[in-house]
């Protein structure tokens, strides 16, 4: 497994009159090819604004952050957008669907934009039907966003990140607006484009959702705050419960010695 992205010294700060904000403060973080990383942390502690500078559509002040040989900040915007289109995948967190296009268009976008063949147009059609079917969206593909529910517009925008099977797949609180039946067909999802070799690096509030990640980040204040890596999961059985409801307690201890 190689490394994927290597963050070095990351800083990023808004200035309001004198008064300097550091969101993102001298983060370092590495994350491997095929890893599912989890990023917790308080409301505005970050993690929205660090997601952003990892898929390149905020700049930063200071520091690197390295995709393989491709260096982010110094890439031309043109060049990142490219970058970004081949390799990354982002469900933001207020899911930023195009209001003038209907599901199906939102979703395909990504697809349209890589200008790909017949036939591979063929392919994401039937995946995306197949996708829409699996997460419960079948009803609503011809509809606007303003037609659809929160829950909806956000699994809308789940596939359309991952529609393009992307390298990296960055998923802002992607279960945030749904019940917990829905958030589950969601991280089985997720789980399946792991396992097929998706790197995953997913921002979560909800403990049972951070626990089917494989290691926790955790920030404060812009800052990471420490680490916890879960121990492998026991081969041959898809989603072991036990290991879930062991991980949760591990979790919580980790997190309430951080002020959670
Ligand atoms: N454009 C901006 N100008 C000034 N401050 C900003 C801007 N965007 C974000 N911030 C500040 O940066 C901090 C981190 O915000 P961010 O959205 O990254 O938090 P978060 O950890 O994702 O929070 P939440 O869990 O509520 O989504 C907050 O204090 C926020 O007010
Ligand atoms: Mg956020």
């Amino acid at each position: 497994m190689g490394r994927l992205v290597e963050v070095r010294n990351l800083t990023k700060k808004y200035c309001e009159g004198t008064v300097e904000s550091r969101v993102v403060d001298n983060v370092n973080l590495e994350v491997d090819e095929r890893e599912f990383v989890v990023i917790m942390g308080a409301s505005g502690s970050g993690k929205t604004s660090l997601l952003h500078l990892l898929a390149g559509i905020d700049d930063f002040d200071e520091g690197i952050i390295r995709y393989k040989d491709s260096d982010l900040g110094r890439m031309s915007e043109r060049a990142k957008t490219v970058f970004r289109r081949r390799n990354i995948g982002l469900v933001f967190q207020q899911y930023c669907l195009i209001p003038d296009l209907t599901v199906y268009e939102n979703i395909m976008l990504p697809v349209m934009l890589e200008g790909k063949r017949k036939e591979e147009k063929k392919a994401a059609k039937d995946m995306i039907l197949n996708l829409c079917r699996q997460l419960g969206l079948e009803k609503h593909i011809g509809k606007y966003p303003s037609q659809l529910s929160g829950g909806q517009q956000q699994r809308a925008a789940i596939l359309r990140a991952v529609v393009n099977n992307p390298a990296l797949l960055l998923c802002d609180e992607p279960t945030g607006s749904l019940n917990s039946a829905q958030a589950d067909i969601v991280m089985k999802l997720l789980y399946v484009l792991n396992k097929k070799g998706q790197t995953i690096i997913l921002v979560t509030h909800d403990i049972k959702v951070a626990v089917r990640g494989r290691r926790i980040v955790y920030i404060k204040d812009g800052r990471i705050g420490g680490e916890l890596n879960f121990s492998e999961m026991q081969s041959g059985r898809a989603e072991p419960k036990e290991i879930y409801r062991h991980r949760e307690d591990e979790l919580m201890s980790f997190l309430k010695k951080r002020g959670w």
